[in-house]
């Protein structure tokens, strides 16, 4: 082509017009890809020391202590302590006193008339965990971790919560010199419930678990809650409707707010008071979705019924030392270690 017919500047505003558009295109998809988005963030583990994490999985979890609300010995504390046993938990199951069924009708009736009062075994059961929150808080500890007895998680709970340390200090911004393994700035850590919504525009600290059950096989309300969690991975993030109190662990600020919050009934179970104050951020909440621990269910020829059903009357004494025979299941948890202690096998439920 003779030199004479190149017209260079021809479509030279067209040109860099798109090569403007291009960088700034380019410009703005790099940005979106590596800017720390506000909504989800992929948990940097190497902003963490492993000192944090290895106190996670240590044999109280890296909490202080971990205490067992339980009324009395059954086929529910066995199993724990069968359980505990296996994974190398330390739990300790403080004796709890009967209330009486005077405190009990009072309680009920705290508040005003229109609002949600508990029925009988709730009452009794939201007035144990009340007594437990005061024994935390007379021993002074820094953090408990409160199980029910009837709870029940994967074998692999040691490197599960040395992943949740990490992403609970970076969803919380612990201060460097916070030696908590889980930092110290949350009232409840809720570990153990029956699902919790992660939607797409949640806050949250996503990092990979190789221990989460496919997303499918999730059971109850856990089954519906998951538009923003992926296959393989675990979040944490502020809690909004966390009901259910298998596992949760209390700072001593939080054992503190507790006693005020839920020490004055109004509502009609002390998990739902609980939410109530997770959602109207009276208590500050910090939730791991998928949960990481689940009760233990036994097999259901045996009419299980639950402590709070027995306190309501509903109860009917099966015969325990039959079903505990018999394995049972554990919604949500790939790996149960009631199940692997017990009868040498998996029970999840499907
Ligand atoms: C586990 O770690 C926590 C946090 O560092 C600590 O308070 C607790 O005492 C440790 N547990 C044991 C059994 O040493
Ligand atoms: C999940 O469910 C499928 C059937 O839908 C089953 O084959 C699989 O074993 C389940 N996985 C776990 C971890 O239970
Ligand atoms: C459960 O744990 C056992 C023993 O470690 C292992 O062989 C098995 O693959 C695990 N199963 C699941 C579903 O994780």
């Amino acid at each position: 082509m003779p030199p004479s017919t190149f017209k260079p500047r021809r479509f030279s505003h067209f040109d860099r017009l798109k090569y403007y558009i291009g960088l700034a295109a380019f410009g703005i998809l790099t940005y979106l890809y590596f800017a720390p988005g506000p909504v989800l963030r992929v948990l940097n583990h190497q902003s963490i020391s492993p000192n944090h994490r290895d106190a996670a999985s240590n044999s109280t979890l890296g909490f202080q202590q971990i205490l067992v609300l339980s009324m009395r010995p059954s086929w529910r504390t066995r199993g724990l302590l069968a359980a505990a046993g296996y994974t190398g938990l330390q739990v300790s199951i403080p004796k709890q006193a009967t209330p009486t069924d005077e405190l009990i009708d009072a309680f009920r009736k705290l508040g005003p008339e229109n609002v949600k009062h508990p029925l009988r075994g709730e009452a009794f059961n939201w007035l144990a965990h009340l007594d437990m929150i005061k024994y935390i808080n007379a021993q002074d500890y820094d953090t408990a971790l409160i199980l029910e007895d009837d709870v029940d998680w994967d074998i692999n709970i040691k490197s599960q919560m040395a992943l949740i340390s990490d992403a609970v200090r970076e969803f919380t911004y612990a201060n460097a010199d916070d030696d908590g393994p889980y930092g110290r700035k949350w009232d409840i850590l809720w570990l153990g419930h029956c699902g919790e919504p992660t939607r797409l525009d949640t806050r949250r600290i996503e990092f990979s678990d190789p221990t989460v059950p496919p997303l499918k096989n999730y059971t109850g309300w856990a089954s519906k809650y998951h538009d923003g969690l992926s296959d393989g991975k675990r979040v944490v993030q502020r809690a909004v409707n966390p009901v259910c109190s298998f596992g949760f662990a209390v700072t001593r600020r939080g054992a503190q707010k507790i006693l005020k919050w839920a020490g004055k009934g109004e509502n009609e179970a002390y998990d739902i008071r609980l939410m109530q104050g997770c959602k109207e951020k009276r208590l500050s909440c910090v939730v791991v979705n998928p949960e990481v621990m689940h009760h233990y269910v036994p097999p259901r020829e045996f009419g299980h019924i639950s402590n709070v059903a027995e306190g309501n009357g509903r109860a009917s004494e099966a015969e325990e030392e039959e079903f505990e025979r018999v394995m049972g299941n554990t919604a949500n948890i790939a790996n149960s270690t009631r199940c692997r202690a017990l009868f040498d096998s998996t029970c999840m439920r499907n």
